[in-house]
């Protein structure tokens, strides 16, 4: 966090693709990870674009009856406007068809030839149209193209190569050496077993008679360039190699490429032996995420399964979906997209947690003083607790910035959340007015204000229109919220005026399909609703603190007896871990006293005590039930009462 300079990268998209939430994902990241960056002070430089030359493209022009170029410009404008339309806030978008491009990678490809690092000889192998990559015999699998699975072409021709080959002794204790320049670490593993066969020299040339649609190579007007070979120079004609030597010299070596693990080797393999003989220095971090799934299997155009993110924007809005994507993916690994995990996580999370602690402190504010935040009085120890929960978020945030886990920044920013709700319930701002008690009411307006304005600079690089809208409530005009790296000092809340509010994220009501059960979601102001397809998705997901939450124990059943005017229920007396209970139980239809004393039972131990048919219980034992059949949950094998459970 602390670097000088911040360079990313996205992978430049295939412009012929429409783009799918793979393209969305990478490119918000991206976007999240320069806007920390900005926020922190560092001088930031964000470059994503599109890939435009090569077989597809010009087949798919063919039929169109266009050119390659007119088709191009036709198809890169999804990209453009779905960036727009996503607030992704790249500082330049490069298309490799610019000509300023092309000249860049062809003053490469000449001096590269001038040196010796490019020859000529004659190819035999196999190709894949569909990846448009070259293969050996044995690179195939069951001769197939091992990375898409389609069938080969066996080609033999004369063509121009890269002396890659020679580098592979350098380039594996390059890797060695610089733990963090393939990352996760494990990706760094796979790109070394890669590594540890023989590594041939590359082919970068493509005889025109099979594919014109490429950058003409400058030593012999016969071929093109080969697309993998032109689409990596993007990374440093991007900021000016051969074009600006200030910019060039300013941003590299990158700080991070981002990618997706299916291109990894061109990524670890030839673009780091491209660079060496080109004679420049390596990027500092190839950054490899997971792939975003479906029903956990692989998006694809035939199984019919890939999702357009205009779908989700328009269910819950930009921000939502990009917190969603933030939130839910851990960036190595692979994640499950389902929409009704995206509106489960956005009424948990956004509409109850962050909207709802909003509106309560915009609310009691407005009443309580008119609006004004007030100056806080003396802090207690309720204060303390929940600042250290939000400085712990604040430096889980940079933690995640710097170590590309945002998930878990985030996840600590929605704890701090989750402790800014408790504290106004533990400190009943509403009694204190009741009360009179004014010192103390100012300072739990004043904290928890305080809190939602720390609150909204770290979630601000993910939704930053929402977060702006939240400042703006605070008292802050759209812009001056201040940024992460400000928040180790004092902020300037008090004594601004707070507005009420309409709901930050309204509450969508997520309507079952008519064949399955209606699904618990409480009614709410303006709320929207949509309708969730009848797929077999887990109904609402919770995050492991959502679920650390809910004190589970074991507990033995002393004794129990009918509760008098009720046939369903059994007063118990339990011994819950070195304390007496009672709980009340809807059990008798299925167990008599008898049956039940004696047993080990599961209970939620920590919830709030309730009056059932007159009578107290302290808590609430757990059984499963199908139909009129129901079982108490027990535990297999015998431990003593109070045991946790989890
Ligand atoms: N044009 C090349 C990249 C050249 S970079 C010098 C290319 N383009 S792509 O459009 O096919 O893919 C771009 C990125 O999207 C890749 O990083 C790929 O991993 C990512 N994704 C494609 N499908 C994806 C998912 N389902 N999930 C996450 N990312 C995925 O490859």
């Amino acid at each position: 966090m602390s670097q000088e300079k911040f360079y990313i990268t996205t992978p430049i998209y295939y412009v012929n693709d429409r783009p799918h939430i793979g393209h969305a994902y990478t490119t918000i990241l991206a976007d999240v990870l320069a806007r920390c960056h900005r926020s922190t002070g560092c001088d930031t430089f964000f470059l994503t674009g599109t890939d435009e030359h090569g077989q597809k493209v010009e087949k798919a022009a063919a039929k169109r009856g266009m050119t390659p170029l007119e088709h191009c410009d036709e198809t890169v404008v999804r990209f453009q406007e779905l960036w727009k339309k996503l607030g992704i806030t790249n500082d330049r978008f490069i298309r490799t068809t610019q000509e300023f491009h092309v000249r860049v990678v062809q003053e490469i490809l000449q001096e590269l030839y001038d040196r010796g690092e490019i020859y000529r000889a004659e190819y035999t192998g196999w190709y894949c149209v569909g990846d448009e990559r070259f293969f050996t015999e044995k690179d195939l699998v069951d001769g197939k193209c091992p990375e898409c699975g389609r069938e080969v072409t066996a080609i033999q021709e004369s063509n121009y190569f890269f002396r890659m080959g020679k580098y592979r002794d350098w380039l594996v204790d390059y890797i060695q050496t610089h733990p963090d320049f393939i990352q996760p670490a494990f990706r760094a593993n796979e790109t070394l077993g890669f590594l540890r066969q023989e590594l041939g020299d590359l082919c970068i040339s493509r005889p025109k008679s099979r594919l014109a649609w490429g950058i003409e190579l400058p030593f012999d007007t016969d071929y093109v360039c080969y697309v993998w070979f032109d689409a990596l120079i993007n990374y440093i004609s991007g900021v000016g190699y051969k074009t600006d030597d200030a910019a060039f010299r300013r941003w590299w070596p990158a700080s991070c490429h981002l990618i997706g693990k299916d291109i990894l080797t061109t990524h670890t393999v030839y673009w780091p032996t491209m660079l060496k003989a080109i004679g420049l220095p390596m990027p500092k971090t190839i950054f490899a995420h997971g792939w975003w799934l479906t029903g956990n299997t692989k998006m694809s155009k035939s199984l019919g399964n890939v999702v357009n993110p205009m779908d989700m924007i328009e269910r819950a809005g930009v921000d939502a979906f990009r917190y969603f994507l933030l939130a839910e993916m851990s960036p190595g690994n692979d994640a499950n997209f389902s929409e009704a995990a995206f509106l489960a996580r956005y009424n948990t999370d956004l509409a109850n947690d962050l909207g709802n602690l909003l509106s309560r402190v915009s609310k009691l504010t407005v009443r309580a003083t008119g609006g004004r935040i007030p100056a806080p009085g003396a802090p207690t120890e309720a204060e303390a607790e929940l600042n250290a929960e939000v400085d712990s978020a604040v430096a889980a945030m940079k933690r995640g910035i710097a170590d590309m886990k945002l998930d878990q920044g985030i996840g600590a920013v929605l704890n701090a959340v989750r402790a800014g709700n408790r504290y106004l319930e533990k400190c009943a701002p509403w009694t204190l007015a009741k009360q009179g008690n004014t010192e103390r009411l100012h300072t739990v307006l004043f904290t928890a204000a305080e809190a939602l304005r720390r609150i909204a600079v770290l979630l601000a690089p993910v939704m930053p229109e929402k977060m702006a809208r939240l400042g703006e409530v605070l008292g802050y005009a759209c812009g001056t919220l201040g940024s992460i790296g400000d928040l180790d000092r004092p902020g300037d809340l008090a004594g601004r005026t707070m507005s009420e509010t309409e709901p930050l994220f309204p509450r969508i009501l997520v309507e079952s399909a008519p064949d399955q059960p209606a699904r618990p979601v409480k009614p709410a102001k303006a709320a929207q609703t949509v309708q969730v397809s009848n797929r077999p998705e887990p109904a609402e997901l919770i995050t492991i603190s959502d679920f650390s939450r809910v004190q589970l124990r074991t507990a033995r059943v002393l004794e129990a007896m009918p509760v008098p005017d009720s046939a369903k229920l059994l007063r118990l007396r339990i011994d819950a871990g070195g304390e007496e209970r009672q709980l009340v139980a809807g059990v008798a239809r299925h167990y008599t006293p008898q049956a039940i004393t004696g047993k080990t039972i599961i209970i939620v131990a920590n919830l709030k005590p309730a009056r059932i048919c007159g009578v107290e219980s302290q808590g609430m034992l757990l059984a499963a039930r199908v139909g009129d059949e129901l079982r108490l949950l027990t535990i297999d094998g015998d431990l003593p009462p109070g045991a946790v459970v989890g």
